[in-house]
């Protein structure tokens, strides 16, 4: 497929007004996407596991209008917000040749994250992913009539324009964006992963411990760029083409402790990027590093498969098999709440994707 695939060339134009309203999830990506081309296209593949209980309601209300300039407002938890408005108006810009009604409607966007809002975890994947839903569900009803595959993978496609790693939180349990040799994947949008999974990957655990709730030190957009002209940039994509090829051959066959190495080296990986571009920073806080030693301490003592990965960030998703639930939501109550603000950890674990609620 390619991007002409996704221009809608007719639509209804006697619609006054609807509304229509998606939830959808945040994502955890096992091999990272960091470093982009021109137009979020991603400089090498990445694989996540959407996640089910982080997630972002978004309520869509759409009202014919006159003029011919893009009107929104956007309410979050109940109160309008002006903060969103940039990001949104970026959105719309870059998405409008492939929805030619989005000017002729005003949008009320109201929007809520079952998150906390300064919990640290980035609403974008969820936020970005929910508002193209809702749009996909604005052009159905304006006379699009699509497979259940060409909406999904066209949200996919819109959300990777509004965040790149929101492309991967449509569909579940494992969504692989980007073109690669491992699998069918495109860059323009995440497909859900079409390997054989193995029993030991269903149901996916991941706690989420909030070292630090405040804002991104440095934001996705400005850290993508550090990939330009980063002297390990080349060699960084070519190896996540192997830890996707590897991961594959892994989620078949339920080697956790080689899925352990991979995603944890990619965590470090993203990380070491960071502290090796100009500029460079360190996201990890000392919390951080106390407790992936005492992840690695507690995998060596209790033949554990718990594992750690990292966003661009100080927080600790902690990746677990059902299997050992138990076990290790002890461990964080005893040994791990104590490095998270205020104690506070949010439990999730592997989900189908995104939740049309109205339509
Ligand atoms: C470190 O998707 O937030 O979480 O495309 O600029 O919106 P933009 O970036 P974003 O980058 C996420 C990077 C990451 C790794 C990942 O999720 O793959």
């Amino acid at each position: 497929m390619t991007a002409q695939d996704f221009i809608l060339k007719s639509y209804n134009t006697n619609i006054e007004k609807g509304t229509v309203k998606w939830s959808s999830p945040s994502n955890i990506a096992l091999v990272k996407y960091w470093g982009k081309k021109e137009h979020q296209i991603p400089e090498n593949p990445s694989i996540s596991f959407t996640l089910s209980n982080c997630k972002t309601i978004t309520e869509l209300t759409y009202t014919k209008k006159e003029g011919n300039d893009f009107s929104f407002d956007v309410y979050f938890e109940g109160k309008m917000n002006e903060a969103f408005k940039p990001k949104i108006q970026t959105f719309f810009e870059r998405i409008e040749q492939y929805m030619p009604f989005l000017r002729d409607y005003h949008f009320k966007i109201d929007t809520e994250n079952t998150f906390p809002h300064s919990s640290g975890i980035a609403s974008s994947a969820s936020g970005m992913s929910a508002l193209a839903l809702c749009l996909m569900s604005v052009e159905e009803e304006l006379g699009g009539d699509y497979s259940n595959d060409y909406f999904n993978k066209k949200a996919s496609f819109l959300a990777r324009l509004g965040s790149g790693s929101a492309c991967r939180s449509i569909e579940g349990e494992l969504v692989v964006w980007g073109a690669n040799e491992s699998t069918e994947s495109s860059d323009l949008f995440g497909i859900p992963f079409d390997g054989q999974v193995h029993e030991n990957f269903k149901n996916y655990q991941d706690t989420i411990l909030l070292v630090d709730k405040g804002e991104k030190q440095v934001s996705s957009t400005v850290g993508h760029k550090l990939m330009y002209g980063h002297p390990f940039a080349q060699l960084r994509f070519s190896q996540a083409h192997d830890n996707l090829a590897k991961l594959k051959t892994v989620l078949a066959s339920g080697d956790l402790e080689t899925f352990v190495k991979i995603v944890e080296s990619e965590a470090l990986t993203l990380h070491a990027m960071m502290m090796t571009s100009m500029p460079y920073f360190i996201l990890m806080k000392p919390n951080t590093l106390d407790i992936i030693n005492r992840i690695w301490k507690y995998r060596e003592e209790h033949k554990s498969n718990v594992c750690f990965t990292l966003d661009a960030g100080a927080n600790v998703h902690l990746l677990y098999p059902e299997s050992e639930q138990t076990a290790i939501h002890e461990f964080i109550e005893t040994d791990l709440a104590k490095y998270c603000q205020n104690e506070h950890f949010i439990h999730d674990f592997a989900g189908k994707g995104a939740q049309l609620i109205k339509n």
